[in-house]
């Protein structure tokens, strides 16, 4: 497994919509695996191929917090939300391509999602609380959307500025 180098925002390959899996190849198997030692290494809860550079639908999510629980790997090829609950939570969010920003971020508090596991078979589960963010925001990333894209344009801005500065300064180390 290799620790592959996490986009930056703001980068264009953030923005884009990502094609669907279809069948999965060793490559692609060879990519989450690589994508979840990515996200453990970070440390992350989830991470999506766009952020890797990889322009195509899979995630890779683990939001057991608790480090003395049994850890629980997943990964998505072609999530797709299915239904969304009407109520609605918060959470602070935070995202690998934008580190250390910060922003409360509105969702439906449950969503059942679809997609196929490592052995390309169907996979079905209602997420809720933690789960249900960070899935939301993954496959948010498949569609070239981030978090702070749901924040008004002034507190959108300064944490794009920000990042620029940064990634500004880390060209330059
Ligand atoms: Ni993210």
């Amino acid at each position: 497994m290799a620790i592959r180098p996490i986009l930056m925002h703001p980068d264009p390959r953030l923005k884009k919509v990502a094609a669907p899996v279809g069948s999965i190849t060793p490559e692609m198997l060879t990519l989450a695996r690589d994508m979840l030692a990515t996200m453990y290494d970070a440390p992350g809860i989830g991470l999506a191929a766009p952020q890797v550079g990889v322009l195509r639908r899979l995630v890779v999510m683990d939001c057991v917090k608790d480090p003395e629980a049994e850890p629980r790997p997943m990964i998505l090829f072609d999530p797709e939300i299915i239904w969304r609950s009407d109520e609605t939570g918060s959470y602070e969010e935070g995202c690998l391509s934008i580190p250390e920003q910060y922003a409360e971020v509105t969702r439906p508090a449950e969503v059942r999602v679809r997609w196929r596991d490592e052995a390309g078979a169907e996979q079905e589960e209602l997420f809720g609380g933690l789960w249900a963010t960070c899935v939301q925001h993954e496959i948010d990333h498949l569609d070239g959307k981030l978090f702070i894209d749901y924040l008004g344009p002034l507190k959108r801005q300064l944490i794009t500025r920000r990042m620029v500065k940064r990634k500004r300064e880390m060209a330059r180390a």
